[in-house]
């Protein structure tokens, strides 16, 4: 049995008493067995993980710099992040994939450095509209799934998480339906399955773009949906307290 993953991405946005308010609300929250993780600005880890102390939010960390240390100026390393609270990290959003020029090798290198730390990294895939209208959705997210998966040992794979998120309905207010995203977990899992059945079977694998509370109970319920990563409404406590609170 796969436990439900609801992670929020802040992106750049929020503030530091933007993290008071979700200790607040979390901690006199009822949820039901959902495990809940935000992804806040690298600034705020310290003070989330303190505020979040009594309450079942985790907290985790936007990206990564594959390497340990060194002169990348304005970068952050694993070991950093760990020291800061995080035990998650997201790799390959689309906003890194495309504003920042992160390739499928600079993916893998986050991915290898999360795990060298012991963060849960994970790992975003997702087609453009364009390469939906051309019917390539299966071929780019397993491309992109493959690029990192093959290149892993077994006993690293298991350690990942999968968010499928269409560029598409990321920001925009389209929603991926529930069959479309159904669609393209199955086929993720499916593939999983040639590595290996068990991690096919356990991995989880998280729905995101513009996934709020009014159509998360229809996701959440699709058979190889196992969670959502959340932007927009994650900036709302009530919004996400609701979709959490959907994800039982
Ligand atoms: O990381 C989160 C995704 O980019 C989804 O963002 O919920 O604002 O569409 P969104």
């Amino acid at each position: 049995m796969r436990t439900a993953l609801i992670a929020g991405n802040w992106k750049m946005n929020g503030s530091l008493a933007l993290v008071e308010d979700f200790a607040r609300t979390f901690a006199e929250a009822r949820l039901p067995a959902v495990e809940v993780a935000l992804m806040v600005p690298a600034p705020y880890l310290d003070a989330a993980r303190r505020a979040f102390d009594d309450t079942p939010l985790a907290v985790g960390a936007q990206t990564l710099h594959p390497e340990a240390k060194g002169a990348f100026t304005g970068e952050v390393s694993g070991d950093m992040l760990i020291e800061s609270g995080a035990r998650y990290v997201l790799v390959g959003h689309s906003e890194r994939r495309n504003l920042f020029h992160e390739d499928d090798a600079a993916v893998l290198a986050r991915v290898r450095a999360a795990l060298t730390v012991g963060l849960t990294p994970i790992l975003c895939v997702g087609e453009s509209l364009e390469e939906r209208e051309a019917e390539r959705t299966e071929a780019v997210v397993l491309g992109q799934v493959m690029a990192v998966f093959d290149a892993l040992e077994p006993d690293e794979r298991v350690r990942v998480i999968i968010a499928y998120e269409p560029v598409w309905a990321i920001g925009t207010g389209r929603t991926a339906t529930p069959e479309q995203a159904q669609a393209v977990h199955a086929a993720i899992r499916a593939r999983l399955g040639e590595y290996d059945a068990t991690l096919a079977e356990d991995l989880r694998l998280l729905y995101g773009g513009s996934m709020k509370a009014a159509n998360a109970t229809e996701l959440l319920t699709q058979p190889d949906i196992d969670g959502g990563l959340v932007g927009g409404a994650s900036l709302q406590v009530d919004d996400f307290l609701a979709i959490c609170q959907s994800a039982g």
